[in-house]
């Protein structure tokens, strides 16, 4: 490989690419050599704003671990040390902290791209899959992470989430006794959650990143009109249609990403709690395992989730069947890229039942997602005639069905909708 290549630069750049070309051989197969469509717009912004979240978390994940102490005596102590003491350790660990939320933002604005375009289908499937392993590792980095500053949520979360293995029939109460290291939350499952958080979850994170993009520069980006670029090349070999990714779209990221910084630095000084959605109120509060808190409710992230858990009615008194709901909730979308049987990938060219079933999907998402922040009672009772359930169980209840109705009628309503002629080139 290294042999067909032809140095470029002179001086010392040179002299390093003629001993070392492999970092300029890859640049130029993915950069300045990679022809990406020339119409993407907005939503292709996330992609790299989750490359640069990444790189914001690990770098300010690094220095927090510098004077973070994990043990149950002591974490809580080291975290207010952090924000009172170190110099710059308060604006370290709001960077942290802002950072997380702002992770799950921008991947759900990824991933929504996603369905909007129809870029999870062929020949994108193991991009998306590679993209749905990211998102789960994700949830589990946030997870272990939240129970490090050893508050109340950290310490009430954890034990409620591990609690949730216990249902699992046979194996449960000896995996969750397996998960915590002990019979309670304690040092033991702070010292693990500790080593998951700082080491092996990034480790696959940033392994599962790099899959995910080769695997996208092998079959070549997607776009807003879901054309295939790659049928139309001019006598060079490059598609009619594309551009090369630096220095076009390098421009184009850093603009997102200016703009993300300010919205970013915004939240930063002036409302880094967001209102106890980024930064819990009762995560102030030293964790107690005396005194449950009265409302236990995750960050905002997992809410969706959490609403389903909730939702589902517990079977011979095991919360089991919520479990495994919330579980094949996130698993579903593994599924995606063969459930979608669309003649269209862009949204752009479908018909009108995946317009509709896609503005369902993603408002009984929200609406789910509020639910879970809020007590079940929050919109109050029906009255007797409906057994008094309360009004905002029953519309969990609906909007997870959506939410799954979404997936399984996929494969029915996709084949039959009415799309319009997809073109065979982007339009100037
Ligand atoms: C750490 C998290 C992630 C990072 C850093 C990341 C990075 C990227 C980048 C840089 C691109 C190319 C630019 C773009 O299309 O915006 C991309 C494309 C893509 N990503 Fe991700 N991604 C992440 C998570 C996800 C998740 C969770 C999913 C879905 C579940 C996903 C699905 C996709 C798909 C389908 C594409 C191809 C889009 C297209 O060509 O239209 N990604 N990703």
């Amino acid at each position: 490989m290294a042999t067909e290549y032809t140095p470029k630069y002179t001086g010392i750049i040179g002299w390093v690419e003629r001993r070392f070309p492999t970092p300029f051989i890859e640049f130029q197969k993915h950069a300045s050599g990679y022809y990406a469509p020339k119409n993407f717009n907005f939503w292709y912004y996330f992609g790299s704003l989750a490359l640069l979240v990444l790189v914001i978390q690990i770098v300010s994940g690094i220095f927090l671990t510098m004077n973070y102490k994990p043990d149950a005596a002591l974490a809580f102590g080291s975290v207010e040390y952090i924000m009172r003491d170190v110099p710059g350790g308060w604006i370290i660990r709001y960077i942290h902290s802002t950072g997380a939320s702002a992770f799950f933002i921008v991947v759900y604005l990824h991933m929504f791209r996603a369905l909007l375009y129809g870029s999870h289908r062929e020949p994108r499937e193991l991009v998306w899959i590679f993209g749905v392993l990211i998102y789960l590792t994700l949830m589990g980095e946030a997870f272990f992470g939240y129970l490090l500053p050893w508050g109340q949520m950290s310490y009430w979360g954890a034990q409620v989430i591990v609690n949730l293995f216990s249902t699992i029939p046979v194996i449960g109460p000896d995996l969750s006794l397996w998960i915590r290291g002990d019979y309670v939350v304690g040092d033991a499952t702070l010292n693990r959650f500790f080593a998951f958080h700082v080491i092996a979850l990034p480790l696959v994170l940033i392994g599962l990143v790099v899959v995910h993009l080769l695997a996208l520069h092998d079959v070549g980006s997607n776009n807003p009109e879901g054309v295939d670029i790659k049928k139309h090349k001019g006598p060079d070999g490059n598609p009619l249609d594309g551009i090369p990714f630096h220095p076009y779209y390098t421009v184009k990221d850093a603009v997102g990403a200016v703009v993300f910084l300010a919205l970013f630095a915004i939240v930063l000084f002036f409302v880094p709690e967001m209102g106890g959605y980024f930064l819990e109120y009762n995560n102030f509060v030293p964790a107690d395992p005396l005194k449950t808190p009265l409302h236990i409710a995750p960050v905002w992230y997992f809410t969706p989730f959490y609403s389903m858990l909730r939702a589902v009615p517990p079977l011979f008194n095991s919360q089991f069947p919520g479990v495994m709901v919330m579980g094949l909730a996130t698993m579903i979308l593994l599924l995606l890229p063969w459930l979608d049987r669309g003649r269209a990938l862009s949204i752009r060219y479908r018909g009108p039942y995946y317009k509709w079933a896609l503005t369902l999907f993603v408002v009984a998402f929200l609406i789910l997602g509020y639910l879970g922040t809020e007590t079940t009672n929050v919109w109050g009772q029906f009255g007797d005639w409906l057994g008094k359930a309360d009004v905002a169980t029953v519309v969990a209840r609906v909007c997870t069905l959506v939410y799954f109705l979404f997936f399984i009628l996929m494969p029915w309503y996709t084949a039959r909708d009415r799309t319009l002629p997809v073109p065979s080139r982007i339009a100037d």
